[in-house]
């Protein structure tokens, strides 16, 4: 109990100490760490597959886009373990900022979380001030070069207590996360996924002009692409035969590619084996059109 009031104690006193705009930063960046987490934890989307927000596809989108391409394609295999560090951190952070947790160590997670989210997502947003990340990334280090102050040196030792701290905060962390995946958003039913008859519909026909292809969520909840050619349209799971990973189209190459080994696949020869790990074509998804629908048989 005296133990609880001494912390309540150091808390307020951490808070009556700073400038009012330190304050703000801090107070700022807890909310948000603590919001970015709990924004993921409640996406019902998130940890999955087929979803435009799962972790899956942006780490897919990283390894394409980001100059660290290559880091990125190592996790996409993991991106379930990957969702779930991220989320714990970013409440971890957000708590321990806000409750002056080894703040100065926090704060630097915070900016090294930062730098690593400018390199995956907003690398390429020109000018370069409408990504947030850059301003997240300054705005936390100019916070830890405050804690840091004139001392210049970073005090990364723990005591018991100090350490008692930081495991708490770790189990905050991980109950916000498993708090906010019990309360999730709630769903709103895949437009194109097979069930009902009237879900079978996957796009219109008008919607997807020859040489085109679209993607959709297949009946048993797995990602799936369909082609539309002068001869008609035909599908594929997009699930990769190797280990898992979800594939993508590139049409440049004229094949499925899979981001994490590199198989390949022909969509215009039923999905055969082009090269990479793996010896199985992608399963064919039978799809046709019915009136101004292309939909799954
Ligand atoms: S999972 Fe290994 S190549 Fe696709």
């Amino acid at each position: 109990m005296t133990t609880m009031r001494t912390h309540i104690r150091s808390i307020v006193a951490s808070w009556r100490s700073q400038s009012p705009a330190v304050r703000l930063i801090r107070l700022w960046l807890g909310v948000t760490w603590i919001y970015g987490g709990w924004d993921k934890a409640t996406d019902p989307g998130f940890l999955g597959k087929t979803s435009s927000t799962s972790i899956n596809k942006q780490l897919i989108g990283y390894s394409k886009s980001s100059p660290m391409g290559f880091l990125f394609r190592h996790m996409i295999e993991r991106s379930t373990a990957i969702g779930v560090m991220v989320m714990v951190l970013e409440f971890a952070i957000g708590i321990a900022t806000l409750l002056w947790i080894a703040p100065t160590m926090t704060a630097f997670v915070g900016f090294t979380m930062s730098v690593g989210l400018w390199i995956a997502v907003t690398w390429h947003v020109k000018p370069y001030f409408l990504g947030s990340d850059t301003a997240y990334a300054v705005l936390w280090l100019a916070y830890f070069l405050t804690l840091v102050g004139k001392r210049r040196k970073i005090d990364v030792s723990l005591d018991r207590r100090g350490a008692i701290r930081v495991g708490a905060v770790g189990v905050a962390a991980i109950a916000a996360m498993l708090l906010g995946r019990v309360a999730q958003k709630s769903t709103t039913a895949a437009p194109t996924a097979g069930g009902s008859s009237s879900a079978k519909q996957l796009i219109k026909l008008a919607d997807l002009a020859v040489g085109q292809t679209h993607e959709f969520v297949n009946a048993d909840g797995q990602p799936a692409i369909v082609f539309r050619t002068k001869n008609g349209v035909f599908a594929y799971s997009e699930v990769c035969t190797h280990q898992g990973c979800t594939v993508s189209y590139s049409p440049p190459d004229k094949a499925l590619i899979c981001p994490c080994h590199g198989a390949a696949y022909d969509p215009f020869n039923s999905a055969a084996v082009l090269g990479g790990p793996t010896n199985t074509p992608l399963s064919s998804i039978k799809v046709a059109i019915s009136g101004s629908w292309v939909v799954l048989v």
